[in-house]
């Protein structure tokens, strides 16, 4: 052994005893607090309020039953309460603050479906650290985010918050993000919050709160994946979340949250519920009283209920009638205060802002630079894009200059004031060429259709005209769910007369999820997507649009071609009737009276989705070839290396994220026709052609049987490297035994 390793060896050493020592210490702290605490300090301690009337929260901060405030409102709110805590309450146990910081704070970043749409998971991270310091810098220590509940169904308002259809795709971007939040970072780290637990995304019918029924395989095969990326990124905070979940709701769920939450995963951190939910158990018809919703959700392992105050009426009384153990109690608020303990609370539970740390530039790039490459670009007929600044444009439609709008779903401290507009930033780009606008309709909801003569008279001055269309901010989010997810109010209407006048049309479509693009596809030369794309979204759009920046983002939900062929995603099973694709492409497949085959297919619409999965397009052109595999066999514990050349056939360089899908062929349950295992962003030069390399293992291959066990079974498997869930370069391999 070398002299470098034996000192790597005692530095390591001691660190990993440093770090013991540490841990042994907040538990003897964590001790000697609990053996001090009064039964209503410990359930203090397991309930967070929100700021419902000021003095009676701090009456209750002052005797100690509150643990965590929800929603203060301003620093010097929170100083005050910090104060009341740490200085005036029996034990001096410092406050936990939450707050939804769900897409950044004063700097608003994409909405989190867009930042999964950036495929890179490093700049996401950067996103997440910038929305915990501005955060920190107001007293705000825990966010209720990253949500990655998985989700197929764009009615769904909530998939504006979540991070796409795929588990492993949401379970590297909520990695990131916990690690973006929690950083390391005494001064500005922020707990994170994996929510919501679990199911919440599969809401029937898309109407927010719904039933979920999911087998069990599905939950941990799918649902659970992205939770277990974020455990393994050691998140503090886990929500559970609304839904009834097979029969039980989520967050009274014993099998879910003790056995595989806090069992299985040995999650150390604590379980908040969602707002309220222990009183809507009597709701669901799975408690007859809020006391016995308190019971089961204590016993089920949730550690702390938010906002409504079921645990703190009623455990003592459930103590007293053995239905629940104080010892439960404790082991609960231990969680809780090795979370305050290891986000430095004790140490520094003072808040008041000392520099200014919000909209910093820095913050702003970061901005700039999600919403830049979450934008994707669907259609670019005639490579109309990118435009040259002397092209004389008409900047049309609702979302042009919609400083609120554009900031999406979740941002509560955003300030529309500080929003830069596309208008604003293709004025300022177009400054010695400027810009015609109109904005035809008042809002993406407005059935007012008096601003579409003007609207038409402008962009007939114009040789290209750029549409700003979408759905409100409003329109997306919880609550927010939509039966029909076409472009709203007047604006198709507005674009087909735009169309009439047979000029070229830009269409860039800012929403809070996939829309039905059919119709509007064939209305616009080009297409950019660019969802909720934050405060600097202006300038991200500006820069694409003139070519600055080359689009990069990728569909991280399969985009619909009409609603009812929802739920509609890539990794579905094949059934034993697959549709013909090649056959029924775009054409009806029959009559209602004369189905021209009987296969899994509609007799009255394409089977293929508007955009797959995975889907964009850039300003280069990518080719790829010559897969290889490193063996045709492994072992069943062996590993495979997948390579594909990858070339940039195009005139300038570009961003290209090649994606490994498998296909298990035969298995005891059957699998996904396609199921993404990694994915990689690469820059690549134009003319330059770029090896890439995916490394599995038979883990990656695995799935959990319908007896719950994750197997790994011997038999044929098909892989590919390829821009999207449907196009690529294959090959076989097999498991062996
Ligand atoms: C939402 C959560 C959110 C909480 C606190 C609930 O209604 O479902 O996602 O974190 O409110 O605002």
């Amino acid at each position: 052994m070398n002299l470098l390793k034996v000192i790597l060896i005692c530095i390591l050493f001691n660190v990993t005893n440093l770090l013991l020592a540490q841990d042994t210490t907040i538990d003897r702290k964590i001790d000697k607090l609990i053996s001090q605490m009064t039964l209503e300090e410990k359930l203090g301690q397991i309930s967070q309020v929100h700021v419902f009337d000021v003095p009676t929260t701090e009456s209750a901060i002052r005797k100690g039953e509150v643990g965590s405030v929800l929603n203060a409102y301003s620093p010097e709110q929170v100083e005050r309460f910090q104060n009341i805590a740490t200085k005036e309450s029996r034990l001096k146990i410092p406050l936990i603050i939450g707050r939804d910081v769900i897409h950044g704070f004063k700097t608003i970043l994409p909405i989190p479906l867009a930042e999964a749409a950036t495929w890179n998971p490093e700049l996401v991270k950067k996103g997440a650290e910038v929305a915990a310091k501005e955060a920190s810098s107001q007293g705000i220590k825990w966010t209720f985010a990253p949500m990655m509940d998985i989700a197929r169904d764009p009615r769904w308002g909530r998939v504006a918050e979540c991070l796409g259809e795929d588990p492993i795709m949401a379970g590297i971007m909520a990695s990131s993000m916990v690690r973006g939040f929690q950083g390391k970072n005494e001064k500005w780290n922020i707990a994170a919050c994996s929510k919501h637990f679990i199911g919440y995304g599969a809401a029937e019918g898309g109407r927010d709160y719904n039933t979920t029924l999911i087998p069990e395989s599905e939950l941990r095969n799918i649902y659970s994946v992205p939770f277990k990326y974020a455990n393994d990124s050691n998140v503090y905070t886990v929500m559970s979340s609304f839904n009834d979940l097979n029969g039980i709701p989520a967050s009274a769920n014993k099998h879910t949250l003790n056995d595989i939450l806090k069992g299985e995963w040995n999650f150390k951190g604590f379980v908040v519920t969602d707002w309220r939910t222990p009183c809507e158990l009597p709701i669901h018809g799975y408690s007859e009283t809020e006391k016995e919703a308190a019971e089961k959700c204590l016993n089920a392992g949730i550690d702390m209920e938010m906002v409504s105050n079921t645990f703190f009426n009623n455990a003592k009384t459930l103590i007293a009638e053995k239905k629940i153990d104080e010892n439960l109690i404790n082991e609960k608020v231990r969680r809780i205060l090795k979370v305050k303990f290891e986000l430095g609370l004790f140490n520094n539970p003072y808040t008041v802002p000392k520099t200014n740390a919000l909209l910093l530039p820095e913050n702003l790039k970061i901005a700039k630079e999600l919403a830049i490459q979450s934008i994707v670009l669907l259609k670019n007929q005639n490579n109309i894009l990118p435009l040259s600044n002397k092209t004389k444009i008409a900047i049309i439609g609702p979302m042009a200059n919609a400083k609120l709008d554009q900031l999406g779903c979740w941002s509560p401290d955003g300030n529309p004031d500080d929003t830069q507009t596309p208008l604003m930033a293709l004025n300022n780009d177009f400054s010695s060429n400027k810009p015609l606008f109109a904005e035809g309709a008042k809002s993406c909801i407005s059935m007012d259709a008096n601003g579409i003569n003007e609207a038409l008279a402008t962009a007939k001055q114009a040789d290209v005209i750029l549409y700003f269309c979408g759905e409100d901010a409003k329109m997306s989010g919880e609550g927010h769910s939509r039966a029909f997810i076409t472009l709203p109010g007047i604006q198709t209407e507005l674009l087909t007369k735009l169309a009439k006048l047979g000029k070229p049309i830009v269409t860039i479509i800012m929403a809070g999820r996939p829309l039905d693009l059919n119709g509007i596809d064939t209305l616009s030369n080009a297409i950019l997507y660019a969802w909720h794309p934050g405060t600097m979204g202006g300038p991200a759009i500006s820069d694409i649009l003139l070519g600055k920046s080359n689009p990069s983002g990728r569909l991280p939900m399969t985009f619909p071609r009409s609603v009812g062929q929802i739920p509609m995603y890539y990794n579905h099973r094949n059934t034993g009737r697959p549709a013909q694709l090649s056959d029924h492409d775009f054409v009806p497949t029959g009559t209602p009276l004369d189905p021209k085959d009987l296969s899994s297919s509609y007799i009255d619409i394409s089977m293929k989705p508007m955009y797959p999965f995975g889907y964009g397009l850039s300003y280069s052109s990518f080719t790829y070839s010559n897969i290889e595999l490193s063996s045709q066999n492994i072992n069943i514990n062996g590993e495979l290396i997948i390579k594909c050349t990858i070339t940039n056939t195009g005139k300038v360089a570009g961003y290209e994220t090649p994606q490994l899908y498998i296909h298990d062929k035969y298995a005891s349950l059957t699998r996904p026709v396609k199921e993404l295992k990694a994915f990689k962003k690469i820059a690549i030069n134009a003319g330059e052609s770029k090896t890439v390399e995916f490394k599995i293992s038979t883990k990656d291959l695995g799935f959990y049987n319908n007896d719950n066990v994750f197997v790994i079974e011997p038999g044929t498997f098909d892989v590919w490297i390829g821009p999207n869930a449907v196009e690529g370069k294959m090959a076989s391999f097999k498991i062996t035994n």
